[in-house]
């Protein structure tokens, strides 16, 4: 489940995802939750957090964070590089669809497409509800989540005004391949393939993951296919609704207060922000 072959390579996912503006994102966290509660967070829990590399920014600001995975190797990864970075978190292993963390925190995110791997309406309500129970009062949890334009980009049926966008937003999010070199270690990854298919009744795609490493130590390639659920707006908002325990506050269309979510250019994912009720 969940491509975790590919995320027990957790040194080779980390050196790839080093493009991710860190302190943009944990400033906009920041800003929202002022915004919303008048006042900073003192706590932070990174959901599905990989290489906690979110949680580790947000302990340098003197913030309480805590970091949660499935993937083990994502666990131990997480806590050296926390140690090496001189950074202090508590990381879990966790599914998100149940978890406790240690203390119930003001703060908490879910990055990227860690969403996708809630596959069915049930696993988010009950994502929502554990979420929520790990959330202090007005506690704020904000979901970055894939722009919908890609779901409705199937069988290409788009908007013509929407056509300039779709091309690059397919591009960019189901078929990437990029690479990274970090002294004598070279990995790359193709994300998505173009025969992978996708099904419009269940909102569901295996996506293919490939990665190649090359170290001084190991060469290797890892194939990994894995379901993924793609989200509306309209359908987050019922799901929302549903679940009783949060409130739609507003919802972003990218790492920045000032971008509001719409079908602008600009505004390339959903990010969506939640207040305890
Ligand atoms: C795309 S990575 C995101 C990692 C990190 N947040 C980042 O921004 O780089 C997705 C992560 O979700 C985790 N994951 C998948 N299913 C999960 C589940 N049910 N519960 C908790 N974590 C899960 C994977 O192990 C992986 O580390």
């Amino acid at each position: 489940m969940s491509h975790q072959k590919f995320y027990s390579k957790a040194h080779f996912y980390d050196l790839l995802f080093r493009f991710k503006d860190l302190a943009k994102e944990n400033q906009t966290l920041i800003d929202l939750y002022q915004k919303l509660n008048d006042k900073m967070p003192a706590s932070f829990l990174d959901i599905a957090a990989g290489p906690a590399s979110n949680a580790i920014e947000m302990s340098k600001r003197g913030i309480t964070s805590t970091a949660m995975d499935y993937s083990q190797e994502m666990v131990d990864y997480g806590l050296m590089r926390a140690k090496e970075e001189g950074a202090t978190i508590s990381y879990f292993q966790g599914d998100m669809r149940d978890f406790r963390s240690p203390k119930p925190v003001d703060l908490a995110a879910i990055f990227m497409i860690s969403t996708s791997y809630l596959l069915t309406n049930d696993d988010m309500l009950q994502h929502l509800k554990s979420m929520a129970s790990n959330l202090n009062p007005q506690g704020i949890y904000v979901l970055e989540m894939p722009h919908p334009i890609d779901l409705f980009a199937v069988g290409k049926h788009t908007l013509a005004q929407w056509e300039e966008k779709w091309e690059e937003t397919w591009q960019e999010r189901w078929e990437e391949y990029w690479e990274h070199q970090d002294g004598d270690t070279k990995v790359s990854l193709q994300w998505g393939e173009e025969a992978d298919p996708f099904d419009p009744i269940t909102q569901i795609r295996t996506v293919t993951a490939r990665l190649k490493y090359q170290t001084p130590e190991e060469t290797g390639e890892i194939v990994d296919h894995s379901a993924q659920r793609e989200y509306t707006y309209q359908e987050m908002k019922l799901l929302i609704q549903i679940s009783g325990v949060f409130e739609l506050c507003c919802a972003l269309g990218n790492w920045n207060t000032a971008i509001p979510f719409s079908n602008a250019k600009e505004s390339s994912r959903m990010i969506l922000v939640l207040r305890k009720l």
